[in-house]
This record gives C-alpha cells, sequence and structure tokens, in this order.
C-alpha cells in the first residue's frame, strides 16, 4: 500500500496546547504535537498536514476542500466536537475515512463531554491516549485503506 496523505485538523483552543490543564493534554505544545504526529507518520510510511483554528466556519471550510488535499483524515475538533452538527455535516460531505482523536480521556470526564457528533462518521475513535492516540489513528487509516474498502464503507 502506497502511503497515505492525512490531514490532521485540530479545532477550538488546541493552540493553547502547554498552557491548559497538563493533567488532561500533558506540557508539549502543538507544535511539538506535530513534531511527533510527523515522526509518527514518517515512520509508517504516510505524509502528514496540520491545519488548527479557533473559528468553526474556517474548519468547516477546512473540511470543504479536504477531498482535494487529502487521503484521509484525523480530526480532533476540541470542544466543538460536542455540539457543532456543522462540522458533523461538513465531515460528512468529505467522504473521506476519518479518525476522530482526544489527546484526553473524554468518557471519564465531565457528562458533556461524552457525547460526540462526529463519531458516528468516523471509522474509529481514539481517546486519552495523549499523543500516542494519533499513531493508533494513522494506522487505523493505514489498515482501512489496505482493506480496499470504499470511504463510502466507514
Ligand atoms: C479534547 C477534549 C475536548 O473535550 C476538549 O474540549 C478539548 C480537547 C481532547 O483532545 O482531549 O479541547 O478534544
Amino acid at each position: 500500500m502506497s502511503g497515505l496523505r492525512v490531514m490532521v485538523l485540530h479545532g477550538v483552543n488546541l493552540d493553547q496546547l502547554g498552557r491548559r490543564d497538563p493533567g488532561h493534554y500533558g506540557s508539549g505544545s502543538l507544535s511539538e504535537l506535530e513534531g511527533t504526529i510527523s515522526g509518527f507518520a514518517a515512520e509508517l510510511g504516510h505524509r502528514v498536514v496540520f491545519e488548527q483554528t479557533n473559528f468553526e466556519g474556517e474548519y468547516v471550510e477546512l473540511l470543504h476542500k479536504a477531498p482535494e488535499l487529502g487521503d484521509a483524515l484525523i480530526l480532533n475538533p476540541g470542544a466543538w466536537t460536542h455540539y457543532a452538527w456543522a462540522i458533523h455535516d461538513a465531515l460528512e460531505l468529505t467522504k473521506l475515512p476519518a479518525v476522530e482523536v482526544h489527546l484526553s480521556d473524554v468518557k471519564a470526564r465531565e457528562a458533556w463531554r461524552q457525547h460526540s457528533v462526529i463519531s458516528d462518521l468516523c471509522i474509529g475513535t481514539i481517546a486519552g491516549k495523549g499523543a500516542d492516540g494519533y499513531r493508533d489513528a494513522l494506522e487505523m487509516l493505514g489498515a482501512h485503506a489496505a482493506s480496499g474498502a470504499t470511504p463510502s464503507a466507514r
């Protein structure tokens, strides 16, 4: 299987990693996290493109462009995960295989974090593994591509 071009889309407040609660998110910055993810991608033979925004409409527009720019998606929309139905609808339009990743263990946190508006559109959800969750997501996307599954079979 040839490598995938994976878009990693970080949403609201993820640019503040390093200032946020290290108990949930670790102490590294977003650029450190991106460096770690790039290392995972290189080991696994994939290419990654990173985007981060604090504007929901911009995140939606990134998803609109995603099919032209990538083969697969890793999404951590931050708090939008839990209520932003516009992101659900934009993700549906991409028809790309996607994995949802959260640094923290959202299922073990407040009730409002336990619902995701995107998980039904994703081939998997990984939470509570910190940066390693992104490695799992890349592996999951690679296995999905190798299985020959069509995006609509997600
Ligand atoms: C998060 C979890 C969300 O509940 C939170 O709002 C975030 C980050 C995570 O990576 O653990 O901003 O997506």
